[in-house]
């Protein structure tokens, strides 16, 4: 992989730390010491404002904004207004001014800089001294954001100098935040500030969304001065020749996202009365049980122990089943690159880990794809076919993408949907959830598939003018994925109705025989582009005669090869950006030999540039399947240091956030070898040669187990009850521990 890292974060186990101000690096260690509690993210902005690349960025899930109206074309089905996540308030607006002169980490003269995010509370602190004339003063700025009471942000700002100095703070609410570099988008409808106390309630412009925000601050001196401005209220505090100062504030948030409460937001809301130390104490609790049940731990490779934590700890920051009306945007809520935008990304990559960890959550990632079926009906009207088409990029269930070869050609947001409720009912045995919801998901994907699918002049039925996961190939036929998950879609819905057609929940569906058999006889037909002798699956019709280019030859300096090549120049060959017939592989592992995968990996990881970064975990899966074990390992070093180490480049525009995913997919379905397409959970453990040890945990079907991997040995302990899973190689009823040779 032509990629390199770029390491400048301390290794250690339970946090990251930067030492020395990376002035360049600024923007990248905004995204890494980014803090979130699925309801907020703020970017590791400093908040009194740096010379040196920053985004001050703080985004609401579910908070955004439309863009604008395109006219340029009026063809049908392309996206005409899209939408996005938009940089919402700033809690933390902050001026500091020392003897009259403006605190700015990028002009000063610094001494022990540090960054640091804690693991273990969430907690994220900066401190430095700055070297002045009349001598030195050290700051220590911490914060974090409650991950209990959700809507509670908490900010401390300690100064203690070496001599009397004046000191002047503004602490604020601001609604003047930039978005791709503009302001002025949110209205500030109100404000009130009195002393200590402020607030500040805005409107987004086009959506009719609100927050309201409630400031408190204390103090232990100087004078206090309420302020209000256009966009937000605040506090001025001055004290003069000090040699200390503390100053702590805390702020409640309310997202309106229907534009339901409005005004009345400020009526109702008001600051948080519990302590700093509390919150913080409560967020240690509430990690300390989270890391006992999720923490996946590594002995012998302190850099990727360090990595996988990085991942787990950021995806329970950006995720973990708040409300039904949340998703996983591409970054989180760490950036605005790919615009906040949720992909099938979701169901692909990061919905195992909520199945094994947190099913409430995965179930409600399920509901937000039911709550907004409607949605991807009129989408597929849209697009001239029937039932429901999933959109490839979304906040609020329509299709936000303005590619139209995107938008109109990708149906993995709809298989992946259909996957993923098959994947959530063999892990849940939710049955319930299958027969209320899932169903009505399934028929109308199905319906959709049926009406989008065709037969060509050869008889084959398949999808034509589509692209794949890999997306350097644009309309092509009968992609090999798109074909292949389509079968298994139409399959799983007429197995579902087969079962449960009888139950009252499904007959109001009112699905006929007909159309069942429709969908059987598609899937039968369904064409699959295959070779017996090579054991390979064709990308797509025609693949194999591409004009081929060696990508091991291509110079490191020519990437990211958008920059450098001429777009279709990428677009003309058989490069992949990523897996494609892998990604299959991966997905239904139970269908394919370890021939057929051994075949297929071989052929394509050297064709694939790795360009996307949910690329690395699933080779890095299939290479521990196929015993390639020092691929598998130097893969997954690329996917749980992707950010920490920027090896894309672009970690600075926010987190891979599910890339992030796909690093605990790489340790449990990669090292672990758990697999769970098939009715039984299976655990095939192998461990790369430099770990002494490594340990996951799963929930499945009400207990907990432990994996733990050591040379030659895996312990299986299940707690609470018997799991029956097929483990290396055989079914076997696990309960206590159990060793097996691996
Ligand atoms: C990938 C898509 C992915 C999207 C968001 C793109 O670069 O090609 O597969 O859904 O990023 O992660």
């Amino acid at each position: 992989m032509a990629k390199h890292a770029e390491k400048y974060i301390e290794t250690d186990g339970w946090s990251i730390t930067e030492k020395g101000f990376h002035k360049q690096k600024n923007a990248v260690s905004e995204s890494l010491f980014s803090l979130g509690n699925e309801y907020c993210g703020l970017r590791g902005y400093a908040e009194e404002g740096v010379s040196a690349p920053s985004l001050q960025g703080c985004y609401f899930n579910g908070i955004y904004e439309y863009a604008r109206e395109t006219h340029e074309t009026a063809y049908k089905g392309i996206v005409k207004r899209g939408h996005y996540m938009v940089n919402a308030v700033n809690p933390l607006k902050t001026h500091i001014l020392i003897d009259g002169r403006k605190l700015d980490t990028g002009k000063c003269a610094l001494e022990d800089y540090e960054r640091r995010l804690d693991f273990k509370s969430g907690l994220y602190t900066r401190s430095f001294k700055i070297k002045t004339r009349k001598g030195k003063i050290s700051f220590v700025f911490s914060r974090f954001l409650s991950m209990t009471d959700f809507r509670n942000l908490y900010q401390r700002i300690e100064i203690n100098s070496d001599f009397p100095a004046d000191i002047e703070i503004y602490a604020g609410l601001d609604f003047g935040t930039k978005h791709g570099g503009k302001a002025g988008r949110w209205t500030k409808i109100a404000s009130a500030a009195d002393g200590a106390d402020c607030s500040v309630l805005g409107r987004t412009q086009s959506t009719n969304q609100y927050i309201a925000c409630f400031q408190r601050v204390q103090c232990d001196c100087g004078e206090k001065e309420a302020v209000e401005s256009k966009f937000g209220a605040g506090v001025k505090i001055s004290a003069k020749a000090v040699k200390s100062l503390q100053i702590t504030k805390c702020v409640s948030s309310f997202a309106d996202k229907t534009g339901e409460f409005g005004e009345r937001l400020l009526k109702d809301g008001k600051p948080a009365d519990i302590s700093y130390e509390d919150a913080l104490k409560e967020n240690k609790r509430y990690y300390c049980d989270f890391w006992q049940k999720s923490d996946i731990e590594i002995d012998g490779d302190e850099e990727n122990q360090q990595g996988i934590r990085f991942c787990i700890f950021q995806l329970q920051q950006t995720y973990h089943g708040i409300a039904p009306t949340d998703n996983i945007g591409a970054k989180g809520l760490t950036g605005e690159a790919y615009s906040g935008h949720a992909f099938w990304d979701t169901e692909t990559y990061c919905l195992p880990y909520f199945l094994f960890n947190n099913l409430a959550a995965a179930k409600d990632l399920l509901l937000f794809r039911y709550s907004t079926l409607d949605r991807a009906k009129e989408r597929a009207k849209e697009l001239d076919c029937k039932g429901a088409c999933y959109p490839i990029a979304t906040l609020n269930g329509g299709e936000a993408c303005d590619l139209w070869q995107h938008a109109s050609l990708q149906f993995q947001p709809s298989t992946g949907v259909a996957y993923g409720i098959m994947h959530y009912v063999n892990v849940s045995g939710d049955v319930e959830f299958l027969t209320e919801c899932g169903m009505e998901m399934l028929l109308e994907i199905s319906r959709f598939l049926l009406s989008r699918g065709d037969y060509g002049a050869d008889g084959k039925f398949g999808f034509f003018c589509v692209m794949g996961p890999d997306e350097f190939q644009m309309m092509v036929n009968h992609n090999c994925y798109t074909n292949y998950m389509a079968k298994k879609t139409f399959e799983y819905t007429v197995s579902c109705f087969e079962k449960y057609g009888e139950w009252e929940s499904v007959k109001r569906l009112g699905v006929t025989q007909t159309e069942l058999e429709s969908f059987s006889e598609c899937a039968k037909k369904m064409y699959i582009p295959y070779d017996e002798k090579t054991k390979l699956f064709e990308q797509h019709d025609g693949y194999f005669r591409l004009p081929h280019i060696e990508v091991k030859d291509i110079p490191v300096e020519e990437f990211p090869l958008y920059y450098h090549w001429s777009y279709d120049r990428i677009y003309r060959n058989d490069m992949l950006k990523q897996p494609d017939v892998l990604m299959l592989m991966l997905l239904y592992g139970g269908d394919f030999t370890f021939e057929q995968k051994k075949a297929n990996y071989e052929f394509y990881e050297p064709r694939c540039i790795h360009e996307s970064s949910l690329s690395p975990s699933v080779h890095s899966v299939l290479a521990s399947e196929l015993k390639k074990h020092e691929e598998a390992l130097s893969f997954f070093g690329f996917a749980s240091r992707l950010d920490l180490d920027d090896y894309n480049r672009n970690t600075c525009e926010g987190l891979h956030t599910t890339s992030i995913a796909a690093a605990w997919l790489n340790i449990v379905y990669g090292f672990g070898g758990v697999r769970s397409d098939g009715e039984k959970l299976v655990i095939n453990p192998s461990i790369p040669d430099i770990w002494r040890s490594y340990s996951f945990r799963l929930n499945y079907r009400g207990s907990t187990l432990t994996v733990e991997v050591r040379k030659g040995v895996a312990a299986i302990t299940v707690s609470d009850g018997e799991v029956c899973a097929v483990v290396c190689g055989r079914e076997t009823r696990l309960s206590g521990t159990k060793e097996f040779a691996i």
